[in-house]
Order: structure tokens, then C-alpha cells, then sequence
């Protein structure tokens, strides 16, 4: 315990306070399990954002990781190198798309795809120069770059970062009205139309079925760029390989982050044909990072794991035992009002004000008993637990809320 304390000091005192994290500290991970510096041992439920489905430090992922590091990192893009090829052939015939572009962070590759948008809005699309629109939703999240706040509106994300870009209209989510109608009345100025299949970070907003294939419906009847943002979603989070795949969409500009690389190294990358892609010509966007061979060899690993694991099989299978579970315990305490996700990306909403603490204080409550998750917007609590969980875990995981949920009974 004073081995934590002192150590949540040093980053209070040292670090910025950009975060507000729960009161743990850890220093070792295995699969679904962390540990903290004093040796307790939890159960994982937030997978960093979902970057770590893979479960954490997969010995796989970590052998790849140590192989390429010993041999060569970095060559920036003046060169070519032995790795990244092999690793845009495998990711763009996993995705069935022409080419990829590779970058690190989320919020990079959902800048490249904004790029990318306008680009071939003005050359393909003709769109008088200046004018181009990308349409987003209500209560999005794509990251914290100064475009992408521009087009958010939580006040935490954007307020004071200002001037803010323009050429960004937001629309309600899951309304495929409000769609239809932007389109009909400004497509010719539309690029591209930006979306997360489910909000994460809005608290595992699922929109209704039938929503993204009508949206991907009317982008192509306007000649729209239907971007999918599968950063928190993608890579078998939600029980398949997209979550676009629930409803057979294809995309025109996929956004992938996060899990790409199993939380072993960040990497991000923008897939699209070439109609699309080929916009983009030498000089025009890069990353010094992007697409290096360290990178290249941990993401082509991680993907395959993700694959061999049969890791989206295992997500939709134990998703459903989850949110069945919690809805029974919905209906014995009062705590809970409801549970909504897909696959294993789930959230349970408390029955309290959105000011309120009660879902802080419950994962304060869950991180005693040894689960860690945390809250996301007012009093909704994501659970996110690495994909290679087993069902046996999961009931493990499930006793624990029970027994959180009673304590606060009392
Ligand atoms: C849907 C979505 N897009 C973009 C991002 C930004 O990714 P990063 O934090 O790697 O920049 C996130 C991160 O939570 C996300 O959930």
C-alpha cells in the first residue's frame, strides 16, 4: 500500500493531471489478470480502451515484439523495410481492402482519414475548393487532436482548445433522418460521412438495427465516404472481426487502432481502395513512426492471434452470458437499471444522476474485490475485459459484481 501511494505521488506531482485514474497501481500483466505493486491480483475489465484483446503481454505478441526489436526498429519512410510490406499485404486482404496507411496513435489515423476524405472530395468528387463537409455524430469521441475536439461536443474535450476547424457538421446518432436529410439537401458538398458503429466512450451507445446499413446505404447513393471509426470497436471486440460486419457493411475508409497491435506498441492504420487511397501521393501525409518494422511485425502477430484464438467467436459467445447475467441481477438490485453492448463491449448503466458518484464509488468497490473498471460518461461503467477471457473467468468476474452490488445494498 505505501509502495502505491508514493508512487500515485510521483505522477501527481510529476506528471499532468490530464487523467483521473482509479487508485491502483500496476506493474504486471498475464492474459485477462494485472497485478498491482503490492501483489494483489485483479481482473482486467477496461483492456486498456480495448487495445488489449489479446490479453495482456501474449507471449506470442511479446516474442514478436523482442524478435523484431533485436534486429531492426526503425527506418523512417525514406527506406523501405523488410517488414511492413508483408504486413500491408496480410491486414488489407484480412479487411478486403486495396491499401492501408499506416500510422500510431488513434487519433492520428482518424486525422489521415479526414485528410484522405477532403482529398478525394475536391479531386474525385469535385467539390468547389473550401467547401468540403464531413458530417459526424452527436457525442462522438475520435480522439483529442485539435480538428477532432473541434468536431466534439463535450464541453470537457473542447472548451478553451479554440478556434476550432471548420467544415465538420454534427448530426444526432442513430437517426438515419437526420442523415437523409443533410445529404439531400448539401451532398454535393459532402465528403465523407464519420461514425463509430457503437459510441464507446459516449457509454456503449448501440444504435438500432439496421442504422449503419441504412447510413452506408444513402453515402453511397449520394457518393459519400462512409468512414468507419473501429478504433474502440474493431478487432473482435464487439464478437466479430468490425463491428460493421454485424450488418455486412463495407466501408470506404476503415479506422483502426488500438487492438491492431494487442496493446504491445501503438500502431493505427486507414484502409481504403484505390480509388480512394491513391489520392494521396508522396509528400502529402506521414509519420515518422508509421508503418516502421517494429510495428509492422507486432501488429501482423497480433492480427493472427486474434484469428487463431477464434477471439471474436469467444467475444459474441461470452457477451451474451454476460449481459444475461447482469440483466438478472438488474431485476434483484436496484443498483443496476440495465446492461447494452455487443460482444464483449459492454456497459452497465447505474441507477443514480449523472453527477452522482455512485458508479465511481462501485468500481472503487470492484477494484477491492479485484476487478477493474471504470466509469465513462455520468453513471454508465464500461466492462471490456480482454477477448481470451474463459467462461469460467467470466463467471468468476460476474460473482464479483454480485458481491459489489450487495455490499451496496447495506
Ligand atoms: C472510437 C475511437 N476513436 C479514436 C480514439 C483515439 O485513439 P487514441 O487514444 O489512440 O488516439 C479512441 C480512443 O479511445 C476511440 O475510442
Amino acid at each position: 500500500m505505501e509502495k502505491s501511494v508514493e508512487l500515485i505521488e510521483l505522477e501527481n506531482k510529476y506528471g499532468a493531471h490530464n487523467y483521473h485514474p482509479l487508485p491502483v497501481v500496476l506493474e504486471k500483466g498475464k492474459g485477462v489478470y494485472v497485478w498491482d505493486v503490492d501483489g494483489k491480483q485483479y481482473f482486467d475489465f477496461l483492456s486498456a480502451y480495448s487495445a488489449v484483446n489479446q490479453g495482456h503481454c501474449h507471449p506470442r505478441i511479446i516474442n514478436k515484439l523482442k524478435e523484431q526489436a533485436e534486429k531492426l526498429t526503425l527506418t523512417s519512410r525514406a527506406f523501405y523495410n523488410a517488414e511492413l510490406g508483408k504486413f500491408e499485404k496480410y491486414i488489407t486482404e484480412l479487411f478486403g481492402f486495396d491499401k492501408i496507411l499506416p500510422m500510431n496513435t488513434g487519433a492520428e489515423a482518424v486525422e489521415t482519414a479526414l485528410k484522405i476524405a477532403r482529398k478525394w472530395g475536391y479531386e474525385k468528387k469535385r467539390i468547389p475548393n473550401g467547401e468540403a463537409i464531413i458530417v459526424v455524430c452527436k457525442d462522438n469521441f475520435h480522439g483529442r487532436t485539435t480538428t477532432i475536439i473541434s468536431f466534439s461536443n463535450d464541453d470537457e474535450a473542447r472548451k478553451n482548445f479554440n478556434p476550432y476547424t471548420s467544415g465538420f457538421e454534427a448530426i444526432e446518432y442513430n437517426n438515419v433522418d437526420a442523415l437523409k436529410i443533410l445529404l439531400e439537401e448539401k451532398a454535393d458538398k459532402i465528403c465523407g460521412f464519420l461514425v463509430e458503429p457503437i459510441q464507446g466512450e459516449a457509454g456503449v451507445n448501440v444504435p438500432s438495427e439496421g442504422y449503419l446499413k441504412a447510413c452506408e446505404e444513402l453515402c453511397k447513393k449520394h457518393n459519400v465516404l462512409f468512414i468507419a471509426d473501429e478504433i474502440q470497436t474493431g478487432i473482435a471486440r464487439t464478437g466479430k472481426m468490425l463491428a460493421i460486419d454485424h450488418e455486412n457493411i463495407d466501408a470506404d475508409l476503415l479506422i483502426l487502432g488500438k487492438a491492431v497491435s494487442g496493446g504491445a506498441y501503438p500502431v493505427s492504420a486507414v484502409l481504403a481502395n484505390d480509388e480512394v487511397m491513391n489520392v494521396i501521393k508522396p509528400g502529402q501525409h506521414g509519420s515518422t513512426y508509421g508503418g516502421n518494422p517494429l510495428a509492422a511485425a507486432v501488429a501482423k502477430e497480433a492480427l493472427e492471434v486474434v484469428l487463431d484464438e477464434k477471439l471474436a467467436e469467444n467475444s459474441e459467445k461470452l457477451g451474451q452470458i454476460f449481459r444475461n447475467e447482469i440483466t438478472k441481477m438488474a431485476e434483484e438490485f436496484e443498483l443496476f437499471k440495465s446492461v447494452r453492448g455487443k460482444g464483449l463491449l459492454n456497459a452497465i448503466l447505474i441507477n443514480d444522476t449523472p453527477e452522482s458518484e455512485t458508479a465511481w464509488n462501485f468500481c472503487v468497490a470492484l477494484k477491492d474485490n479485484g476487478l477493474l473498471a471504470k466509469p465513462t460518461h455520468g453513471n454508465i461503467i464500461r466492462f471490456a475485459p480482454p477477448l481470451v477471457i474463459t467462461e469460467e473467468q467470466l463467471h468468476e468476474c460476474l460473482s464479483i459484481i454480485r458481491k459489489t452490488a450487495e455490499e451496496f445494498k447495506k
